[in-house]
């Protein structure tokens, strides 16, 4: 395969696959009964304009999704630049992954966290089986966006902060 390495698809191929690609970290949260729940996630989407909607992938041993599948609604918070520790404490399999996070209450069940570069709250629209992992659709009802921070990016299975450098070619 020219200078490419071929490597076989199978668990550990695929992570360092699936590694070579950016994407931010999204918390995706929600209080029930005053408690909150949340995870972090690196599968965010965004899928369609109109109707407004995004996706995301759960893994299928998620201990955590079932509570936040009975949410009303669920916030999504866009991570942003400086937050690594929020996106680890989202994603620790232990203690309280909200110590030292500052949350904001939405309609019915979301809730955000402070420092994000956007949010999005909606509601599950449908929920796909995909393999070891379920497709999460939700339909977006509000959004709220800050020009100033820019987003948390996670690649290579790290924490990374953009270094932006326009290209010539517009797109
Ligand atoms: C950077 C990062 C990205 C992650 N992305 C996903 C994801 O897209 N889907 C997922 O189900 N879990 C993802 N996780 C794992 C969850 O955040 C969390 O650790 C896991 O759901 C904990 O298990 P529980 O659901 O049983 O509480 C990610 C973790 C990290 C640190």
């Amino acid at each position: 395969m020219s200078e490419l390495d071929e490597i076989p698809a199978d668990g550990a191929g695929l992570r360092r696959a699936f590694a070579s690609f950016p994407s931010g970290v999204v918390g995706v949260c929600a209080d029930l009964g005053g408690t909150p729940y949340g995870l972090a996630v690196s599968t965010f989407v965004p899928v369609s304009l109109d109707p407004p909607l995004v996706s995301f992938c759960v893994q299928n041993s998620s201990t955590t999704w079932p509570r936040l599948s009975e949410a009303s609604h669920l916030g999504l918070s866009l991570l942003g630049t400086g937050q690594q520790d929020a996106a680890r404490s989202l994603a620790a399999r232990s203690g309280d992954r909200f110590a030292g996070l500052t949350l904001r209450h939405g309609a019915g069940h979301a809730v955000f966290v402070e420092g994000a570069s956007a949010w999005l709250e909606g509601t599950i629209e449908t929920q796909v089986p995909a393999g070891d992992h379920q497709v999460v659709i939700l339909r977006v009802h509000r959004l709220a966006t800050r020009a100033d921070v820019d987003p948390l990016v996670f690649h290579g299975s790290r924490f990374r902060r953009l270094h932006v450098e326009e290209l010539p070619t517009a797109v």
